[in-house]
């Protein structure tokens, strides 16, 4: 079971798009995949179910929401029953077909639009009266999620997909925390790129701040310490001429490999066309078939995944 982080502080640059087709591919690949929505604009989710079935019978018990609420409200719920973490995955309908075509399985944690307020609320949660009550609560508000993902059966999923907020806040922390890698989704311009490097130093921060914390425990095992791994930048919308990037976005592009970026060879090219119908259908563009360019590509960008999975694993 891998764990992976979709993340950029831009907005708009293709995490949730990329995140979609991605975990499709490999579901079609017959590769058991869950996708986890963290952000609560909800597009990952409302890219697979209907607004209609996600109020009726998903926003009531069945979002991420369901599982961050109770850390600030468990005096409250002291009584009822805890929440199990599988209970609040669903299988989409639109896709289940396709995947099971391969054995392949493609699932979902949905969001929820007031999980704003649960960061809000999460972040009320931190501090403490002494240096042990203010560790405590950092692992605590931090490892909400990972405690939820080991609750899993390592063999139900190979690849879990966290698509994040375009933020830093403590539900993406929540992410990075549970996360094996992470995966750089950027468009090739200056306000796309210019966050990669603030990332990279945002990550080695939360990374270095959680594993003192671990350390203060006292009877830390190294297997509570953290290493998250950046798997690579991809760049998606890009705008090519001749079959390349065109100029404008050359410059971007070699900026991100010379801060030392892994920067993944395949690329997704913009098509507002294709792009602009797939959320209706609760089918991504990846699984829509026919020729088309764009299709190709995720499916090398999915290879190119894959490949550089194995190799960080070897
Ligand atoms: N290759 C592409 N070509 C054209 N449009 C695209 C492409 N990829 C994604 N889009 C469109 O761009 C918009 C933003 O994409 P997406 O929602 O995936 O970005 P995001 O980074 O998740 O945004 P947010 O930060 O708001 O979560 C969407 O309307 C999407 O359909
Ligand atoms: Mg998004």
């Amino acid at each position: 079971m891998e764990i992976i982080s979709v993340i950029n502080y831009k907005g708009g640059v293709g995490k949730t798009t990329l995140t979609a087709n991605l975990a499709a591919e490999l579901a079609f690949r017959g590769k058991k995949v869950l996708m986890i929505d963290l952000d609560p604009q909800a597009s990952l989710t409302f890219s697979f179910i209907s607004p209609e079935e996600w109020k009726d019978n998903i926003a009531p018990a069945k979002t991420i929401k369901s599982w961050f609420q109770p850390i600030g409200s468990r005096s409250k719920k002291k009584d009822e029953e805890e929440v199990k973490f599988e209970d609040l995955i669903i299988e989409p309908e639109s896709t289940s077909e396709i995947v099971r075509e391969n054995d392949g399985m493609l699932k979902l944690l949905s969001s929820h639009l007031d999980l704003i307020n649960v960061d809000l609320e999460l972040a009320t949660q931190l501090g403490g009266a002494n240096m042990t009550q203010v560790k405590e609560s950092f692992l605590k508000v931090h490892t909400r999620l990972i405690d939820g993902i080991n609750q899993l059966n390592e063999e139900d999923y190979d690849y879990i997909f966290i698509d994040c907020p375009p933020n830093f806040n403590i539900v993406t922390k929540n992410a990075i925390v549970a996360s094996d890698y992470i995966l750089i989704p950027a468009k090739p311009d200056y306000l796309s790129t210019m966050g990669i490097d603030y990332l990279k130093k945002s990550l080695n921060k939360l990374v270095k701040e959680y594993n003192e914390y671990c350390e203060a425990d006292g009877e830390v095992n190294d297997e509570e310490k953290i290493s998250p791994k950046i798997l690579g930048v991809l760049f998606t919308m890009v705008q090519l001429y001749g079959g390349q990037p065109i100029s404008a976005s050359r410059p971007f592009i070699a900026q991100t490999k010379k801060i030392g970026m892994p920067v993944f060879e395949s690329m997704i090219r913009e098509n507002k066309t294709l792009f602009s119908s797939a959320p209706i259908d609760g089918y991504p563009v990846v699984l829509q078939g026919g020729q088309n360019n764009v299709i190709t590509e995720i499916e090398e960008a999915t290879t190119e995944f894959e490949k550089k999975i194995r190799e960080n694993e070897e």
